[in-house]
């Protein structure tokens, strides 16, 4: 029974990968999606706004998520200046800040449009270049 203790690695392994930031919580074909607003001072204007009144409660004015809100949750919001962050395309930025992320706190945002939306994903992306 040589392949026991590996089978188990691997179990724990893969859980593990489950519950790391590492693993995309928007689905596959959302990270195709492309923005069909400019990146125009207009649309970063708002989407600064949007952002305020959105997401700095837990991710902070800057992105970084060193809010009380941050250190009381007990799924912390990830740091959206990140390398991990940085990295999503704007599709999977735009499908979480839709959907929200089940079971952590992050909250879906059905009640904005589209516009409002990429708007949000826009300001986010420029939060990662700041750093
Ligand atoms: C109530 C707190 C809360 C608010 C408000 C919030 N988030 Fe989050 N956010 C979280 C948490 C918690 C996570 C980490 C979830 C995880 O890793 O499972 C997260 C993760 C993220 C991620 C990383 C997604 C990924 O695939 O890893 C992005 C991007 C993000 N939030 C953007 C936003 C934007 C944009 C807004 C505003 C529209 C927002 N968040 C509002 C709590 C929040």
């Amino acid at each position: 029974m040589k392949t026991l203790p590996f089978v188990l690695l691997s179990a724990v392994a893969a859980v593990s990968l489950l519950a790391h930031e590492g693993h995309p919580h928007a689905p596959a074909a959302a990270m195709k999606l492309v923005s069909p607003i400019p990146n125009s001072p207009e649309n970063l204007a708002n989407g600064k706004k949007l952002y305020g009144e959105k997401c700095a409660a837990c991710h902070g004015a800057d992105g970084r998520s060193a809010t009380t809100t941050a250190a009381a949750a007990k799924v912390k919001p990830a740091d959206l200046t990140s390398h991990h962050v940085t990295m999503l395309t704007p599709g999977e930025i735009y499908w979480v800040t839709t959907h929200g992320i089940p079971m952590s706190g992050m909250p879906a945002n059905l009640n904005l449009n589209v516009r409002e939306r990429w708007q949000l994903v826009e300001y986010t992306r420029e939060l990662g270049k700041l750093k």
